[in-house]
């Protein structure tokens, strides 16, 4: 009884992850990687604030050099890029343009930086500003970032990129 109830939750655990897995939009980036032990893909909802904690101090060991102390980039005028062509480090703030982002992309864009999210896109030439940090962070860690930033935002922000994420992973 007990061996067949340990069964049954271990199934159910493994079908939870499986499905988990097939709501991602098709990235090509391996997702499997970016699953806790628990087998969820920790979007930010499961953020919980012990990881939003951590989450702050890898921002501020970081991100912070450039997108702002307090998330708010490193100039007024991100949206131009600066005579390199470069694109400034734009604010992670509701002021900003993260927010209008999906989890996924934000978590490629993190973990491959600019030029390697443009290259897997095709795109060659991008000049970016953006560092990659897969060799910096885990996969957990990277998602603990991003926790701590959208847990900065109010909460009409936080339902409108809640939203956008749900609607890319159902492939809209
Ligand atoms: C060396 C400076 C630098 C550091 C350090 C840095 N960034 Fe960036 N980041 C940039 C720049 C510059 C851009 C603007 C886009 C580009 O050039 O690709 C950017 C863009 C982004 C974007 C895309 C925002 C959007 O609206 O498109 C995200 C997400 C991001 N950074 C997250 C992070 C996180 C998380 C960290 C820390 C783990 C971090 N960045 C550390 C410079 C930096």
């Amino acid at each position: 009884m007990k061996t067949s109830l340990i069964a049954l939750v271990i199934a159910a655990i493994l079908i939870a992850a499986g499905a988990g897995y097939m709501l991602w939009p098709q990235e090509p980036v391996e997702l499997k990687e970016s699953k806790t032990e628990a087998g969820v893909t920790p979007g930010i909802e499961q953020a919980n604030l012990a990881r939003i904690e951590v989450g702050k101090e890898l921002y501020a060991e970081n991100c912070a050099s450039c997108h702002g102390a307090n998330l708010e980039g490193k100039t007024s005028e991100w949206r131009r890029p600066g005579a390199d062509g470069v694109f400034p480090a734009p604010p992670h703030d509701e002021t900003g343009h993260t927010w209008h982002h999906d989890d996924q992309l934000l978590f490629n864009y993190t973990k491959l930086g600019g030029v390697g999210l443009m290259a897997l896109n095709g795109i060659e030439d991008f000049n970016s500003g953006m560092p990659a940090f897969e060799e910096t962070l885990s996969d957990d860690e990277i998602w603990a970032v991003l926790g701590f930033i959208k847990s900065t935002w109010p909460a009409h922000i936080q339902d409108q990129q809640r939203q956008r994420t749900e609607a890319s992973k159902q492939g809209g």
